[in-house]
């Protein structure tokens, strides 16, 4: 069942109910000013940092769900309604959501009044525009009211929601004309205060949520709304909020606009006030001057399509299947900049407040927009590089607006450093760019020891040579990219953080998935010693590849059918048969065949068909079987999900496209492409009343067969799948892969797939590929033809300053 439809061609997904199984969000931002936004205009904004900086309130795990947000109701006669249903949810004669490409709009009509919202964030300023249009669909004129609500977010989040007794006395807003001014804790340390305004003269404001809504009523039915007429209430102390009331008449068939700008305002420190404790409102009244008009809006609206046009164009494919043109071309891209901008922090699942940057969780969103934005993605790799320690080790998490190491959550993930090789390979392959080799990063922050970010790198890839365990392989510390196999954790007391608890290393405890990450990484790793002349770094670094493959490749990793898990902190396998629950994982079957390891000896094949055996689901592939049943205290948080859950063999959709990709690179198209289409949200739209998350991205985790809800969608949008689907689909699948010598041309598709075209930009050239091939081939690459000329091998040779490449492949 579908509760909308996609639009292509305007890269649109149209919600045509407000009954939607969840909240559906959208992202509104490119830059610094960030809104959500819900097909029923719920959500909130804030400038840079979800939790320091929040613009405007709302309420997480509340009922009715998803309360909160920018809201417009219309009040004609004793009919009260919202276009976007919420929160009055009076029925509507028409309702539809169109959610875009850093856009949303809304259209809700009622009695022949019809209502369309256009809400987005311009490309070059900190405020949200929800532009309001008013059109009188019925024969005769009409005279209503509208009223528009904000609750004011006392700028942190986090205090907004426990500090009461200091909230409820903070509060502070000024009004003049059209625009309410919310200033909380500016007559202090901020210099910066929140707008909510709108190009009309109005009726009428409150700015107190006790005069607006009423101690005893909900944004359901203010009380100043069914009254018919708002207050002219300051708020003062108690919780502020921004209400404007226009009256409006229209005559039959007329249509008015009202353009609404929520902003965000910081001032030089000598330039705060304009009298004593007024407030200085010179920037503000500049930044509504450039959008009081609609053709302001409407220029600035264009701009946005603009840059996203640009972005969007830098990979297309033409194939005959609608599913993975949309995909690609629109929604895995975008949702890959969203990762990017959000990284974890503000969800409809994650409240903002908590996770800052993740150092793993940045590095591997970085493979999936390197390609759309590479100057920001170097800026990210710096930052996140300026935060790992001196022996090689990181933080697992950083701050946003600081960009320092976070000390509560610390380092001992020892998946972490390797990453940063994996982000690092991917942006020079992408760009060509070695100079950010030579870049002086610090670590830790202190610029004092800052050295090459190739010794960065170096350090990385010892951190793992100088850890290993019993059995040769990488110990695990705190986790590895599953953050829930705490084997070196052993907590026995509710409430501590399986994460932080217990030594952040142990000497025994070691993980299978690290050792494939290193032979893949390190690789990447010795290429790039390669291109600089370092050979016999080169040659050091393949040699303890080679090490690694080795030890996986014997009874230490390898379990008979399948790659083993890891070991815990008594020397026993996690991930083998000799396991009662979780005896197959996921991780290493994936990550250690798309390294290639056990490819000649077969060990690859046979790991994919004990995945596909054991671990597959028409929703996609569990993580881990048996499912965990009782709590393993030598294992942590694995164990503490109910069955089906989450790490707790959950399909958790980051590392199907490992599998997918290990596919590819045995050659078998039809499984990978299997692998691709269960998790891949064009595909589930079909059953969106199972799977309940938005329909045009994907979520992090789908219910796995032991859950009592197998097949449903959790914690949308904000996941390292966004990139890894992106990734897979096209540089495995569709297989235009960028090297350090250009860019490779090497598909594996179904049997059935039929001739395609990519066009892709990379570095200076647009490269118009069009791939042919005969029924049933999946793999190989017969005839590669650039410019007319016949090329060996797969890659076509990057030729510097050259704009324009044909290229022709014949598959077979
Ligand atoms: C979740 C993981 C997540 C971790 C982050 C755990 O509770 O299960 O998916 O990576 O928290 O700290
Ligand atoms: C989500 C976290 O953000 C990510 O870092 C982790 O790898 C996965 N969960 C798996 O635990």
């Amino acid at each position: 069942m579908k509760f909308g439809y996609f639009d292509d061609a305007n890269r649109e997904y149209v919600i045509t109910t407000p009954r939607t199984p969840l909240p559906w969000i959208n992202y509104l931002g490119c830059n610094e000013f960030f809104s959500l936004i819900s097909n029923t205009c719920g959500g909130y904004s804030f400038y840079k940092d979800a939790k320091l900086l929040r613009l405007t309130r709302y309420r997480y795990n509340d009922m009715p769900l998803d309360c909160n947000g920018k809201y417009f109701y219309i009040k004609e006669g004793d009919t009260l309604w919202n276009p976007g249903w919420k929160p009055t949810q009076t029925e509507l004669d028409s309702y539809e959501c169109r959610h875009g490409i850093g856009y949303s709009k809304f259209s809700g009509s009622k009695n022949g009044l019809k209502a369309d919202i256009l809400s987005f964030v311009p490309l070059k300023d900190t405020c949200e525009i929800s532009r309001l249009t008013l059109t009188n669909e019925s024969g005769a004129d009409k005279t209503f009211s509208v009223f528009s609500y904000v609750e004011w977010c006392l700028w942190n989040a986090d205090d907004d929601m426990k500090n009461f007794q200091r909230n409820f006395s903070t509060g502070e807003v000024e009004v003049v004309g059209s625009t309410i001014y919310h200033k909380t804790e500016y007559r202090e340390r901020r210099n910066h205060y929140a707008i909510y305004s709108v190009n009309a003269p109005i009726t009428a404001f409150d700015t107190s949520r006790d005069a607006f809504i009423g101690a005893y009523h909900s944004p359901a039915n203010p009380e100043a709304v069914l009254a018919g007429k708002l207050t002219g209430s300051i708020a003062s102390g108690w919780s502020p909020v921004a209400a404007h009331q226009l009256d409006v008449t229209l005559k039959a068939g007329e249509s008015k606009d009202f353009i609404f700008v929520l902003g965000y305002v910081e001032n030089p420190e000598d330039e705060k006030w304009e009298s004593h404790q007024v407030i200085n409102k010179t920037r503000a009244i500049a930044l509504l001057a450039k959008y009081d008009t609609d053709a302001k809006v409407d220029a600035a609206f264009a701009e946005l399509k603009e840059y996203w046009n640009g972005l969007l164009s830098k990979y297309t494919v033409e194939s005959s299947n609608d599913k993975v043109n949309r995909m690609v071309n629109i929604w895995n891209q975008y949702q890959c900049m969203v990762t990017f901008n959000m990284s974890r922090s503000a969800s409809y699942y994650e409240s903002g407040i908590g996770r800052g940057m993740g150092f793993r969780d940045s590095c591997q969103d970085l493979l999936g927009f390197v390609h759309l934005i590479p100057d920001r993605a170097r800026e990210r790799i710096i930052d996140i590089a300026s935060t790992q320690f001196q022996d090689g080790s990181a933080y697992h998490q950083y701050q946003p607006l600081t960009k320092k190491g976070n000390s509560d959550i610390g380092s001992g993930f020892n998946d972490d450093p390797l990453w940063l090789i994996a982000g690092t390979s991917a942006y020079i392959r992408e760009t060509g760019d070695m100079t950010i080799l030579d870049e002086m990063v610090p670590f830790d922050n202190d610029e004092s020891v800052a050295q090459p970010l190739m010794e960065h790198l170096k350090r990385s890839f010892d951190y793992i040579v100088n850890h290993k365990g019993p059995h040769k392989l990488p110990l695990i510390g705190r986790a590895d990219w599953n953050d829930c196999l705490n084997l070196n954790c052993h907590s026995t007391q509710p409430g501590e953080s399986f994460q932080t608890f217990g030594p952040s290393e142990g000497p025994v405890a070691e993980s299978v998935f690290i050792g494939g990450m290193f032979v893949k990484y390190g690789l990447e790793y010795a290429e790039l010693c390669d291109l600089q002349g370092k050979a016999e770094e080169a040659a050091r670094a393949r040699a303890e590849v080679e090490e690694m493959r080795k030890v996986l490749l014997s009874d230490a990793g390898w379990d008979g059918d399948w790659f083993v898990r890891a070991y815990d902190s008594y020397g026993n396998k996690v991930g083998g048969k000799e396991c009662e629950e979780g005896q197959i994982f996921i991780e290493p079957q994936g990550f250690c065949v798309l390294a290639g390891v056990g490819v000649e000896t077969g060990q690859a094949q046979k790991a994919l068909d004990s995945v596909k055996e054991r671990l597959d689901t028409q929703y996609g592939i569990m993580i881990l079987q048996p499912a965990y049943t009782v709590y393993h205290e030598e294992l942590g948080e694995v164990s503490s999900y109910p069955p089906g859950y989450k790490e707790n063999a959950g399909i958790f959709c980051h590392n199907n496209p490992w599998v997918s990709i290990a596919e590819t690179v045995i050659g078998r198209g039809d499984r990978a492409f299997e692998v691709y289409r269960k998790t891949c949200p064009a595909y589930t739209e079909e059953i969106s009343e199972i799977h309940r998350t938005e329909p045009y991205i994907y979520c992090q985790m789908v219910a796995g067969r032991d859950a009592k809800f197998h097949g449903e969608g959790k914690n949308s949008w904000l996941t390292g799948t966004a990139a890894w689907t992106f990734v897979n689909i096209s540089q495995y699948i569709l297989g235009v892969y960028p090297t350090h010598q250009g860019l490779s041309v090497d598909p594996c598709v179904p049997s059935d797939f039929g001739d395609f075209k990519v066009t892709r930009k990379f570095r200076e050239g647009t490269y118009h590929i069009s791939v042919r091939k005969a029924d049933g081939i999946q793999k190989g690459v017969k005839e590669l033809i650039v410019d007319g000329q016949k090329v060996d091998g797969h890659i076509i040779p990057y030729v510097k300053g050259k704009t324009e490449y044909q290229v022709e492949v014949v598959m077979g």
